[in-house]
């Protein structure tokens, strides 16, 4: 299985920004194509002239996040079928910065995933635990939820990928044990493999948190870890590209 390796922008970026790293990118990933799957997902309104940018290129684009509904009056929203006429393969659904600061549930995670999936775009279905929900030895129950409740009916083979962020990860420069994310992947991936039918082999699960140019080799060699996805790290062209090198 080819490792997935995606770049999570969130709020940072701007089009001279984008060009410089978007090229630099391309420049290492397009060496690796047999090995890894290099995604960008820039701010929405970078989107079309990053996806340009890259025609040419075997880098992909994704979206950070996508409307349940196909179109209609939701001002600062951005829907699926946008994301996929402007070049999008991927897109990021129930990031646990989504889930904090919009308020989104499972249930609106499962209907983004759905409507991703029915538009042809692969959603990145975000999953994983707090601190306190760790601390509190809940972390598989959290896990086990989100699987049940954020996978569609319509996830049926390799149209869907799963990210397993611990949120405690995000951003903090704390990464779980090589063990840790081991026992977690070989959870989440039998779970899924429940849920959906699927066969263990077919399902992606990247890990995301805390994901650096020094860690990205431990982590992507551990069994069960399909890719990883990158925040703070995939603003930087020499840090991230040390990452696709990883893979
Ligand atoms: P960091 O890599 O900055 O910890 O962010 C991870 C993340 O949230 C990617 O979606």
């Amino acid at each position: 299985m080819q490792k997935i390796v995606i770049g999570n922008w969130k709020m940072h970026g701007d089009p001279a920004m984008a060009h410089t790293l978007a090229l630099q990118v391309a420049d290492v990933a397009d060496k690796c194509t047999e090995k890894a799957e290099v995604v960008l997902c820039p701010p929405a309104i970078l989107v079309l002239q990053l996806a340009t940018w890259l025609v040419g290129s075997a880098v992909k684009t994704g979206g950070q996040d996508c409307h349940i509904q196909p179109e209609g009056a939701f001002t600062g929203d951005t829907s699926a079928a946008m994301l996929k006429q402007v070049g999008c393969k991927y897109v990021l659904v129930g990031h646990s910065e989504r889930r904090k600061f919009h308020h989104e549930t499972n249930a609106d995670v499962r209907n983004k995933a759905a409507r991703a999936i029915k538009t042809g775009l692969i959603p990145v279905i975000c999953i994983g635990e707090t601190e306190e929900e760790r601390n509190a030895g809940k972390a598989k129950d959290v896990l086990g939820e989100q699987i049940r409740e954020c996978i569609p009916e319509e996830a049926i083979s390799h149209n869907f990928i799963l990210a397993y962020e611990p949120v405690w990860a995000i951003g903090s420069g704390k990464t779980p044990t090589a063990d840790d994310i081991l026992l977690m992947h070989d959870y989440i991936i039998s779970l899924t493999a429940k849920r959906t039918g699927l066969d263990l082999e077919q399902i992606h699960v990247l890990y995301g948190g805390s994901v650096k140019g020094d860690n990205a080799r431990e982590i992507l060699a551990i069994e069960g870890v399909g890719g990883v996805l990158v925040g703070g790290a995939s603003l930087k062209s020499e840090e991230f590209c040390r990452i696709i090198q990883a893979a």
